[in-house]
């Protein structure tokens, strides 16, 4: 079944059952695989996409549900080339390892800074506290995440 995505600000359409997670959709039908799958239970937030403004799990959500909304993916930070002021802020302090489950914190992030420009730390570390990372990489996460805020100023 043809739906209609917007995706990063444009309409996308898929051609997938209903009940198709967006996760899959975004992947393997509009290649957009910064989205990661990790758990495929909305337990580990690496399919992070900001949806009507929040960081949600796309493994969880459907594709029919994800028509009504404006879906933001890591591919959408970015402007022009230029990275987000999150994205530069988790590259110039190094905020990641292997980099599995960066791309959900950076959605955790902009959403979080979206919502909040001036979060204090215990804001940052509840805003991510949905995204495991196994290289465990948190400190310099929540640094990265306050530096962006600080840069947003
Ligand atoms: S893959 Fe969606 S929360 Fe883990
Ligand atoms: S940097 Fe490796 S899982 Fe987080």
């Amino acid at each position: 079944m043809k739906r209609t995505l917007t995706v990063n600000g444009a309409g996308r359409e898929v051609d997938v059952a209903p009940s198709v997670s967006l996760l899959s959709a975004l992947r393997d039908d509009l290649g957009l695989t910064a989205t990661r799958y990790g758990c495929g239970r909305g337990q580990c937030g690496a399919c992070y996409v900001i949806a009507d403004g929040r960081a949600v799990a796309s493994c969880l959500l459907t594709v029919d549900q994800a028509a009504r909304m404006e879906i933001t993916t890591v591919e959408g930070l970015a402007t022009d080339g230029t990275l987000s002021p999150v994205q530069q802020a988790f590259a110039d302090l190094d905020a990641m390892q292997c980099g599995y489950c960066t791309s959900g914190m950076l959605i955790s992030a902009t959403a979080l800074l979206d919502r909040d420009p001036e979060p204090d730390e215990a804001e940052v570390r509840d805003a991510l506290a949905g995204n495991l990372c196994r290289c465990g990489v948190y400190g310099r996460a929540i640094r990265a995440v306050l530096t962006a805020a600080e840069a947003l100023r």
